[in-house]
């Protein structure tokens, strides 16, 4: 880490006009400077610099900040990287703090997961390019599919082989270490043994923003029904997925360049369109974007342009993340592929340029593009219609930022014309969604009034309550493992299985601490590692499996029948929903629960805080978090209330 001194050091030395003046011609107006604003295209200056208060703000597209802010937008350069450039420009040595020993121990494992990834990818480069098996099997469907030798070198696509360990053993001799190679996602251990965790199939690195490469997808050649068709890197310390847009290192420039930054789904949905020479082209991976990922292509463009298949589950997934994007100021477009197309195939069946232009044709505003979709399905039922005003209303309300007013308002013209009603009314109910989000932040803040600690229980009732606790504290638990087994592999939405959604609920709110029996711990970790290494976990896996403790605590769970007695189902067969049909709700309402129980946890330890200090501001504090857990207290149990469950 950079020391305090040298920060301070640096800042002390930064000269506002001196450093801005390098990248934009400022002119002298008054006591300010003005120039043409370097992030947006302008005729007119509208760009000001103040030296007096240090920093620079565009009239024309709203941007300002400070010098470090100007350096890290205009030259898209991390915090440290700012300063390492600073520093470089004012001759100033830095000083780095020693790091504590987490630092240190993080930097390690990160250091050695880009070793062994980089011998990882030569490793396989090297399988597709050099071996008679690599060139039968992997080259020679790559060239099938239309991949240039030239594009499968700049995207460093290799070929993991059939073998069960040939990565693994190469990698062994060359005295790399297994337990990293096995974080790393590419080798695990099975039956007493390291061996190949993408055999046979195609891999394609990811990369992050410096080029260097955090995970692989690994795509199988003949398709299968049990093996999944990619298996990805594991999370780890590098390869956090919701971070990722593969192909962004490759095209950063482009997306610079043409101010527009592509989306598609997959991988060789980017490579086949880079080879076409549309290089301004990322993937998500086929999920819904998360704000991560918007944010990263926010620091290279505000235009965003979707490129699916319009029946496709990426669709809905893009539909989803729309509110997100125009959180962030995105200007979502949309341009849909034509039915069983993907971008890779119809670039390469129409070519290069027939695409470039369909894409400039096709090209359609995401959020008009909604409207009109949801009126087409609506009609003249009025309930529909008036669903969607709210729907759009709440839509519109997103894009809140300040310097986005101006779209907004063009927006709500817009759409209060196809929705055909009078435009003053339509943005009134905007304003009312703008207003309620507002109002909605505030009260989380700031909320402290009446705060009813003691409730008043007598010693007997409260042990009875504890010891009731307990026993529906089992029963949350151990039903969060049932639905997992039972349910684990089939589908939660379009994208996610019930496990994936299960570990990454448990994951988000740190909820696995809250599972006290062990057991149950490592059913749920042993299923996590099986998902990880491709398979599909069955009811058998656990029944049988090789930790008899577990099998006999799985056994347990199973016998524990929560579904409807037999008599009420003789009389009401066909009416009452069966569990099956509710494993939804069955498992939001356990891991409702569980945060639930984490919030208790907190109140409590919150309140042992409250008794033990006297500082009346320490007080206010603790009462405020008080408050403020209450509140997510609410609002958890009126959502626990909203699902069906029976306990
Ligand atoms: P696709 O099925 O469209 O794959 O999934 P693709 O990349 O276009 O591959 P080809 O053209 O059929 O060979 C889109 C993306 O979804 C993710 C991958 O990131 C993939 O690129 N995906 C898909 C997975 O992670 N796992 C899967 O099993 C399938
Ligand atoms: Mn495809």
């Amino acid at each position: 880490m950079i020391s305090k001194e040298t920060i301070q050091h640096i800042q002390g030395k930064i000269d506002i006009i001196e450093i801005i003046g390098g990248f934009v011609k400022l002119k002298k107006r008054g006591t300010n400077y003005l120039g043409n604003c370097p992030f947006h295209n302008e005729k007119t200056p509208s760009f000001t610099v103040s030296p007096s208060k240090e920093i620079y703000k565009c009239f024309g597209c709203g941007k300002s900040g400070n010098t470090i802010g100007f350096i890290m937008d205009h030259e898209k350069y991390s915090y440290v990287e700012t300063l390492r450039w600073l520093a470089n420009k004012y001759n100033i040595t830095i000083e780095e703090t020693e790091s504590s020993p987490e630092a240190k121990a993080y930097q390690q494992v990160t250091e050695s997961l880009f070793i062994v990834n980089h011998y990882a990818r030569d490793f396989f480069r090297d399988q597709l390019r050099d071996t008679e098996e690599g060139i039968d099997i992997a080259l020679s469907y790559l060239t099938e599919r239309g991949f240039t030798p030239e594009i499968i070198e700049k995207f460093q696509i290799g070929y993991n082989p059939g073998a069960r360990d040939a990565l693994a053993q190469s990698a062994i001799a060359a005295l790399y270490n297994p337990e990293i190679m096995n974080k790393a996602g590419l080798i695990v251990q099975r039956d007493g043994q390291w061996q190949d965790n993408y055999r046979g199939r195609i891999i394609f690195p990811i990369h992050n923003q410096s080029g260097k490469v955090i995970g692989f997808g690994a795509r199988i050649i003949k398709s299968n029904d049990r093996a999944p068709k990619y298996i990805n890197t594991p999370e780890n310390e590098l390869y956090v997925k919701s971070k990722i847009l593969y192909g962004a290192y490759f095209a950063k420039s482009a997306i610079d360049k043409a101010n527009e930054c592509l989306l598609v789904e997959g991988y060789t949905d980017v490579v086949s369109l880079h080879q076409a020479g549309v290089e301004n082209v990322v993937a998500s991976g086929g999920t819904s974007l998360t704000t991560d990922q918007l944010r990263l292509i926010k620091k290279y463009t505000p235009n965003l342009t979707i490129i699916y298949d319009g029946d496709g589950a990426g669709i809905k997934a893009a539909m989803r993340g729309l509110d997100l994007a125009l959180e962030e100021g995105l200007n979502v477009k949309l341009v849909l592929i034509p039915d069983n197309e993907d971008p890779d195939s119809y670039v390469k069946k129409i070519g290069a340029s027939d695409f470039k232009a369909f894409v400039s044709r096709e090209k359609k505003d995401f959020i008009l593009f909604q409207l009109d979709v949801a009126l087409k399905d609506a009609q003249n039922d009025s309930v529909k219609r008036s669903n969607i005003v709210q729907q759009m209303a709440e839509t519109l309300s997103k894009i809140n930022k300040t310097e986005d007013f101006a779209k907004r308002q063009d927006y709500v013209r817009r759409v209060s014309e196809m929705l055909n009603i009078e435009e003053s009314g339509f943005n009134a109910l905007v304003n009312k969604f703008l207003r309620d989000k507002i109002g909605k932040e505030q009260q989380q803040n700031f909320q402290t009034e009446s705060i009813p600690f003691d409730d008043g229980q007598t010693n007997h009732q409260v042990d009875q309550y504890i010891s009731d606790l307990v026993e529906k504290d089992q029963r949350h638990e151990q039903a969060i493992v049932r639905s997992l087994i039972e349910f684990g592999t089939k589908n939660w939405d379009d994208e996610k299985t019930v496990a994936d959604f299960i570990f990454s609920e448990l994951d988000e709110l740190e909820l696995m601490q809250q599972i006290q029996n062990d057991k149950f711990i490592s059913i749920l970790n042993s299923y996590r590692s099986m998902i990880s290494d491709g398979q599909s976990p069955t009811l058998k896996d656990f029944m049988y499996h090789e930790d008899q403790e577990l099998q006999r605590e799985l056994i347990r769970i199973m016998e524990n029948e929560p579904d409807l007695s037999p008599k009420w189902e003789e009389h009401y067969q066909a009416i009452i929903p069966k569990r099956d049909d509710l494993y939804r709700e069955e498992i939001l309402s356990n891991l409702y629960y569980l945060q639930l129980r984490k919030i208790k946890k907190l109140m409590a330890e919150n309140q042992a805080e409250l008794e033990k200090t006297k500082d009346p501001e320490q007080q206010l504090l603790i009462l405020q978090t008080h408050q403020l857990l209450k509140n997510m207290e609410n609002t958890l149990s009126q959502k626990r209330g909203t699902v069906i469950y029976k306990s």
